[in-house]
């Protein structure tokens, strides 16, 4: 299937992701047939969906009159996936990240559209190739990963799968490079593919620091603002939720390294159902509208904001040394994808020898090799 032949688009599951994603091709000038498991979610989608075209187009960023047109009937609402997708040509899944629901909403997909159509998920960590088992012709099965919130957000990963062919690839780079993203290819298909990936040890690293070092939240996040940092890690996790995140993490911790998982202080919050911002409360507390106010009685200067960066740094090194994409593409994924500095750019600045020490010294600190350097970060080949 080329670009070019695609007339309507379809997207399964409108919530947080799926409704951002099924406006940017609206956006783009497709039909969507927007479908969710109750009518009410439907409609909730549409509704998101609308509301954001209007405010876009009160800015002066989207064009009315293709706001109009999209009023006037280019979307169409589903509840049931066979006939969702049906009359496409392309269709992307964005339903929760628990395997068993991705395989079967798959499957639906692959059973009810067109033989030559390309099927795309949006998972965040799941293995496109294992995901592929559910799609009759998985040469036409690729990863589309957006970022939340998906019509802001610029990076998208495309995701090269164990079986995706070669011309499904350039489809989904096509599609990406239409919508005016910031893309990033992922030639083979690892757990948590580029910007996920890069960021999982330092979310392992914040959490020792919260469960073995007694360290506040906020002492994390302000340290790291100092650096420039827009949002610090421990407001992400409670703004991206908390129960998404260490999902995330035993996923790693299954199929990446056991030591990936989540920390004693994230499981303590969700045993008490505290995800983050949606649930009022998590690292902090979301109780006033925007962002939660940092104490800064809480900061005690002594984390240290670069061995984040050289953690993140050697964790993109892996991704170049295991083949998934280059160095150059690491530092993007995180400027686009995390709006953060590039990790990679950002320990240029150091000599490898002290990096590399750096790195040792955590790894024997918590007894995690995941932390310890890399032939490349040692080598100082990343220069
Ligand atoms: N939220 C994020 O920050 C983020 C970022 C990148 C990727 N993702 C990925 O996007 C996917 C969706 O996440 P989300 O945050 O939008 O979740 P969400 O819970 O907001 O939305 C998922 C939607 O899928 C619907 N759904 C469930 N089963 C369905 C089915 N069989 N058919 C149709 N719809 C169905 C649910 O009712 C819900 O509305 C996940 O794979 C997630 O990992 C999320």
């Amino acid at each position: 299937m080329k670009l070019a032949e695609v007339k309507k688009v379809a997207v399964i599951g409108a919530g947080d992701m799926g409704h951002g994603i099924a406006q940017l091709a609206l956006m783009a000038g497709y039909p969507v047939n927007l479908c969710d498991i109750k009518d009410e979610f439907v409609a909730r989608g549409e509704e998101r969906i609308l509301a954001s075209l209007d405010k876009l187009a009160s800015k002066g960023k989207v064009d009315p009159e293709k706001v109009a047109a999209i009023k006037n009937g280019m979307i169409t609402k589903f509840t049931d996936i066979g006939q969702a997708v049906a009359d496409v040509d392309y269709a992307i899944e964005v339903v929760p990240e628990v395997e068993q629901i991705k395989l079967t909403t798959l499957k639906a997909i692959s059973d009810g559209i067109r033989e030559d159509a390309v099927i795309a998920t949006n998972t965040s960590t799941m293995s496109i190739t294992d995901l592929s088992a559910a799609i009759k012709n998985p040469g036409r099965f690729v990863g589309i990963h957006y970022f939340n919130p998906p019509v802001l957000m610029k990076l998208v990963e495309v995701v090269n799968g164990g079986n995706t062919d070669p011309e499904t690839l350039q489809f989904a780079i096509d599609y990406v490079n239409l919508l005016g993203k910031v893309l990033v290819v992922a030639k083979k298909d690892r757990p948590g593919f580029i910007a996920n990936r890069i960021a999982a040890p330092t979310i392992v690293y914040n959490g020792l620091q919260l469960d073995v070092d007694g360290r506040e939240p906020e002492d994390i996040d302000i340290s790291l603002l100092k650096t420039g940092m827009k949002m610090g890690p421990m407001e992400l996790a409670d703004y991206s939720r908390i129960d998404v995140m260490s999902a995330c993490q035993d996923y790693y911790h299954e199929h990446l390294d056991p030591e990936y998982g989540p920390s004693k202080a994230a499981k303590a919050l969700l045993d008490k159902g505290l995800v983050g911002k949606k649930t009022g409360q998590g690292y902090y507390k979301w109780d006033q509208p925007g962002r939660p106010q940092l104490d800064e009685s809480k900061w005690t200067g002594t984390y240290d904001p670069d061995i984040f960066y050289f953690i993140e740094a050697n964790e993109a090194t892996k991704l170049y040394e295991e083949g998934v994409c280059s160095l150059e593409e690491c530092d993007t994924a995180m400027q686009y994808g995390y709006n953060t500095a590039g990790p990679i750019g950002y320990i240029k600045k150091f000599e490898p020898e002290y990096v590399a020490k750096k790195l040792q010294e955590v790894s024997d600190k918590y007894g995690y090799k995941i932390f310890a350097p890399t032939e490349t970060i040692k080598t100082g080949a990343y220069r």
